[in-house]
């Protein structure tokens, strides 16, 4: 029978990649049991706040709530924007992932944090993890966690690069030995590819589209270099017309998407080319026969490897499943002994 409580207590242990886009858990045992938009609709009645709707089902409000709702991202540019919400949103995704089973004793939790968060911000994770029921709390970087995902030799004195496109952030990292040997991080990640998106719609189109609309095209169609023929496909979009206000379609083609997302690709790549300057040269000279991987959401942006590569002159893939490397790294960190020095109780 202690052996039947200690797997149960075992079984309840969680990994959480708490992302600027996306939150995803994976528990001990199982995997990846969760994966939800980071966003919270709150409703205010009579002054006061409460949580309407959170994940998936406060996405699908996202600028369509009426003045007493708001649908907040409580993570934005990878750093925390708002604690008390993104608080809110982690003790919602503890409850539901362990559903009405009754807690027989307290689990071990390892929550893959922003990178920008302040020590103080971290303290405040950890404490809404600890309230939601966790006895321990552990936290891992972000890179650390997309690398081990991505099935890179991170516990061998080999040199490999991980660049994770986020929604909030790009994060690149050299790393050996478990350690981080190199780190930097540019605040520029699928967000902003949106942003660009909308921007350009409205400069060149005088056509005001939302960030849900710009998303969507830019995961059906987003290219990070022309197409051959310099067109691709062409895609119709509805918004709203800036100059009579009211709605209006339009077309575009993916040659101009393309130039839309120039200049945030554009930075990304810079980001990749500042590491490399900074990687001591026998970690460099590991990189490339390793060649640089692509994990996080937006290493889907079609072209971006190879836009990567024949920026750098290095070889470039993309993880099997970038949108869920950081949680399969944090919960491997939290499953294998191999790995557990690269867990971090502040
Ligand atoms: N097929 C796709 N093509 C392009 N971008 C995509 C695709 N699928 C998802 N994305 C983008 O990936 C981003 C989310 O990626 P991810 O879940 O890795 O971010 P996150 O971990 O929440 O953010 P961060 O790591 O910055 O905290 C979003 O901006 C989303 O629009
Ligand atoms: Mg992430």
């Amino acid at each position: 029978m202690v052996f039947g409580n200690l797997f149960k207590f075992r079984s309840q242990d969680m990994a959480i990649d708490l992302g600027t886009a996306n939150t995803v858990v994976y528990v001990r045992g199982q995997g990846i049991v969760l994966n939800e938009p980071s966003v919270v609709a709150i409703e205010t009645s009579n002054g006061v706040k409460k949580v309407k709707a959170v994940g998936n089902d406060a996405k699908m409000m996202m600028g369509k709530t009426p003045d007493s709702i708001e649908a907040i991202r409580p993570l934005r540019d990878g750093v925390i924007a708002d604690i008390d919400v993104a608080e809110q949103m982690i003790k919602h995704f503890i409850k539901k992932v362990h559903g009405k089973r009754k807690l027989l004793s307290y689990p071990e939790i390892v929550i893959c944090v922003p990178s920008g968060s302040t020590s103080v911000e971290r303290r405040a994770i950890r404490d809404a993890a600890s309230n939601a029921g966790a006895s321990q709390v552990f936290l891992i970087e972000e890179p650390m966690a997309a690398a081990i995902g991505a099935d890179m030799p991170v516990t061998e004195p080999i040199g490999s690069m991980v660049v994770d496109v986020g929604g909030g952030t790009t994060e690149v990292a050299v790393l050996s030995l478990r350690g981080l040997a190199y780190t930097t991080s540019v605040r520029t990640g699928g967000d902003k590819m949106d942003e660009a998106i909308v921007s350009y719609v409205r400069r060149h189109h005088n056509l005001l589209i939302g960030e849900t609309t710009a998303e969507r095209i830019k995961k059906d169609f987003g290219v990070a270099m022309a197409p051959a023929d310099g067109i691709g496909h062409t895609i119709h979009i509805k918004g709203r017309d800036l100059v009579n206000g009211v709605p209006k379609e339009i077309s575009i083609n993916q040659g101009q998407i393309a130039e839309a997302l120039g200049e945030p690709i554009g930075t990304i790549i810079e980001g990749v080319r500042i590491a490399l300057e900074n990687t001591a040269p026998e970690l460099a000279a590991d990189i490339v026969d390793q060649g640089i991987v692509l994990t996080g959401g937006g290493a889907l942006i079609s072209g971006l490897d190879e836009a990567l590569s024949e920026e750098t002159g290095l070889p470039v893939t993309v993880a099997e499943d970038p949108l869920a490397c950081v949680a399969i790294g944090t919960g491997r960190a939290m499953e294998d002994e191999i790995f557990r020095g690269v867990l971090t109780t502040a």
